[in-house]
């Protein structure tokens, strides 16, 4: 289970997903792409979108029904027409999680506080419901599930950090926002020691492994202009700070902005060709090529967790 995420909107989250989704499909896995953002960005790439005549997608047919407890996963789940990548998609009435999500968090606070344990052992707090809903699917029903989250610290994204085995993180180069990816990963350091904290008060929930204990963290440098001399040195200066971790630059095309507006990835537009037919090939390909190094790091780095 691997998340992206970033505290930076239009950091090139979601199209970096969707294009690792379909390309792990193509690689053969059997992908599940979770839409945890109600701007439901992923969904609109995969042609689901409530305007869309004949998708027909409501509130009920998303991760929503299925975290109230309305609906089991598995009935909430779509293929797709790229074969090998099913979803689940988002509407905006996911937004109304947050509301319930804090609510239950209220109320499994004041009951730890109490220690009222008649009460906590019937509770969940509020990032174990996503992870119950998941452990659901049987094991060999898909090989990698990517959730794709909102740009901020909700409950929604705070679950989905902590049910994932891995991280993906897009760092936007020319944005020069080291300050908030900073800030992302000390909040997700804040949340690691209060979850433990909370956790260590309460045995039964005590698992295997802690949450936040990823297998790895991939940050990739997103929207990279190389022609610009300060973009760069900010590559180096992150490969400077992050060293292991940093993958490949992922280039800024305008063949990606363009084919993103007609809902497409890079692998379905074909350059030269309609919106795109006064775009340089080469550029494209040059953006693919960094898209399927992308690819092929995350799936050696996802292997590599196989064998382990
Ligand atoms: N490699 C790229 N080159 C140019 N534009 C891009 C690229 N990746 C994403 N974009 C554009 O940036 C905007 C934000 O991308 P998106 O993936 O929705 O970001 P996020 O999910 O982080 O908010 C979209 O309009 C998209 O078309
Ligand atoms: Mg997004």
């Amino acid at each position: 289970m691997l998340t992206t995420s970033n505290l930076k909107g239009g950091s090139s989250k979601t199209t970096l997903t969707v294009h690792l989704a379909q390309y792990l499909a193509l690689r053969g896995l059997e992908v599940l792409l979770i839409d945890l953002d109600a701007q439901a960005s992923a969904s609109h790439y995969m042609g689901l979108s409530p305007d869309r005549l004949g998708a027909d997608i409501g509130t009920d047919d998303t991760m929503y029904s299925v975290l109230v407890g309305e609906r089991r996963l598995e009935e909430v789940i779509r293929t797709t027409y790229w074969p090998g990548l099913s979803i689940v998609p988002a509407t905006v009435g996911l937004a109304d999680m947050e509301y319930q999500m804090a609510e239950r968090h209220m109320r499994y606070r004041s009951a730890l506080a109490m220690q009222d344990l008649a009460s906590l052992s019937t509770m969940l707090p509020f990032y174990a419901v996503l992870d119950r809903a998941l452990s659901e699917l049987p094991v060999d029903r898909f090989d990698i599930i990517l959730l794709d989250t909102h740009p901020d610290v909700s409950f929604l994204t705070l679950s989905a950090l902590t049910t994932s085995d891995a991280l993906l993180c897009p760092i936007p180069v020319g944005m020069l926002d080291f300050a908030s990816t900073g800030e992302f990963f000390r909040v997700i350091h804040d949340y690691t020691e209060s979850l433990r904290e909370a956790d260590a008060r309460r045995p039964m929930l005590r698992r295997a492994r802690q949450p936040f204990d990823y297998r790895f963290i991939s940050i990739v440098p997103s929207l990279y202009d190389p022609n610009h001399d300060s973009e760069r040195k900010l590559l180096n200066f992150l490969k400077y700070t992050y060293d292991q971790y940093l993958l490949d630059p992922v280039l800024y095309s305008k063949a990606m902005r363009r084919s993103s507006l007609e809902r497409k990835t890079l692998f379905e537009a074909v350059p030269g060709t309609g919106k795109n037919a006064d775009l340089d090939p080469r550029t494209a390909s040059r953006l693919m090529d960094s898209i399927l190094a992308m690819g092929r790091r995350i799936e050696d780095q996802i292997r590599g967790v196989w064998r382990a």
